[in-house]
């Protein structure tokens, strides 16, 4: 009687558990669908080897979570099936569950296999990791890159000078990236070049960037770092060789000096202002470092770090209120009536 009574409790989880599986199904169905920020890639979308390699142990787990999933389920739904074919049988006919060993269930779905399948995980894991400590050929140039609270400060150490927020990169060679950060604990992440990377401060870490295709491809901190944390963007251009060179040629100059009366108005605004205090334009006296270096602002593609496209209206926007767009970055307002801001971005539009 009692057995029986054992019966009807686990016929009463079905149920439950039909449902549940239910849940899991449309949770599972949702991951394909839903997209946490457009102009975030997917690492499912591999353009470098190391991503490409990544993507791969991705799926090889994948498919053996998936498949040890349906072995479980398969297992789970023949012993509530089996015990629901019991429960039909009269009581005198039942066989006795004393007598029937489950040490071979035990034995092969609680040690053989699991172990199997981790020793599977574990080759593949190695693998991998080995193939991430060095990269795939010699590293012909090294970029240092600092987190900071809520941006990127990016340095090309051989060629002496300092950009932010966008990294430049030959395409079809690795890069050696040297990581830390100013404060917090951020991480480097371009979904569909590399893994992340934890910039520790005090501390230098490296990995090696590679795309193989020329394109411009999105990075960000993935690194619960403060309150603009998801604000923490930052962008890799990968491109020819011979293009690549200009970059750099062009990056290394000083800023020109303005040209006409208006710019020329704005420098000096800029430069009797507290942007000096935080700002470095080679070329002139601001030789602040607590924001981004600007020598080259109008070349780069973004503000903010990734957050706005480098346009006039943004940058006007950003100097008036940077605020307004990302609360409680360093950057205070500036005071200034139409002429003299007229005059600034006229000065800032020359930093190309
Ligand atoms: Cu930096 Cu999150």
């Amino acid at each position: 009687m009692s057995a029986r009574k054992g019966v009807n409790h686990s016929k009463d989880h079905i149920i439950p558990f039909l449902a549940g599986l239910a849940v899991l199904a449309f949770l599972l169905y949702g991951c394909g669908g839903v997209t946490i920020a457009p102009e975030i890639p997917s690492q499912l979308d591999p353009r470098g080897p190391a991503a490409a390699d990544i993507n791969a142990l991705w799926w090889i787990l994948f498919g053996l979570g998936t498949a040890v999933f349906v072995m479980v389920t398969a297992v789970l739904l023949y012993v509530v099936y089996s015990r629901w074919r019991l429960e039909q049988q009269p009581a005198e006919r039942a066989p006795d569950l004393r007598r029937v060993s489950g040490t071979g269930w035990i034995v092969w779905g609680g040690v053989v296999i699991p172990f199997v399948i981790l020793m599977v995980v574990v080759f593949f894991a190695t693998r991998s990791l080995a193939f991430h400590m060095n990269p795939p050929a010699p590293s012909p140039l090294t970029i240092e890159v600092i987190g900071q609270m809520w941006w990127w400060e990016v340095r090309y150490p051989e060629f002496e000078f300092v950009t932010a927020n966008e990294i430049h990169i030959p395409v079809g060679q690795p890069v050696e990236v040297r990581l830390t950060s100013r404060d917090v604990i951020h991480s480097f992440w371009i979904p569909q070049l590399q893994g992340k990377q934890d910039m520790t401060p005090g501390r230098i870490d490296s990995i090696w960037l590679q795309a193989d295709e020329a394109g411009v491809y999105r990075g960000l901190c993935a690194e619960f770092c403060g309150l603009q944390h998801s604000k923490m963007h930052f962008i890799v251009v990968a491109e020819p060789a011979d293009q690549f060179d200009d970059w750099l040629e062009q990056q290394r100059q000083p800023a020109p000096s303005p040209d006409n009366e208006l710019a020329r108005r704005g420098q000096q605004l800029f430069l009797e202002s507290s942007c000096i205090y935080c700002h470095t334009i080679r070329g002139t006296d601001a030789i602040g470092d607590v924001g981004p270096d600007l020598t080259h602002l109008i070349s780069r593609r973004t503000l903010g770090a990734g957050i706005l496209d480098n346009t006039p209206g943004n940058l006007a926007g950003w100097i008036v209120d940077p605020q307004h767009f990302k609360p409680g970055n360093l950057m205070p307002p500036t005071n200034l009536d139409s002429d003299d801001l007229q005059a600034l971005l006229t000065y800032l539009d020359t930093l190309e």
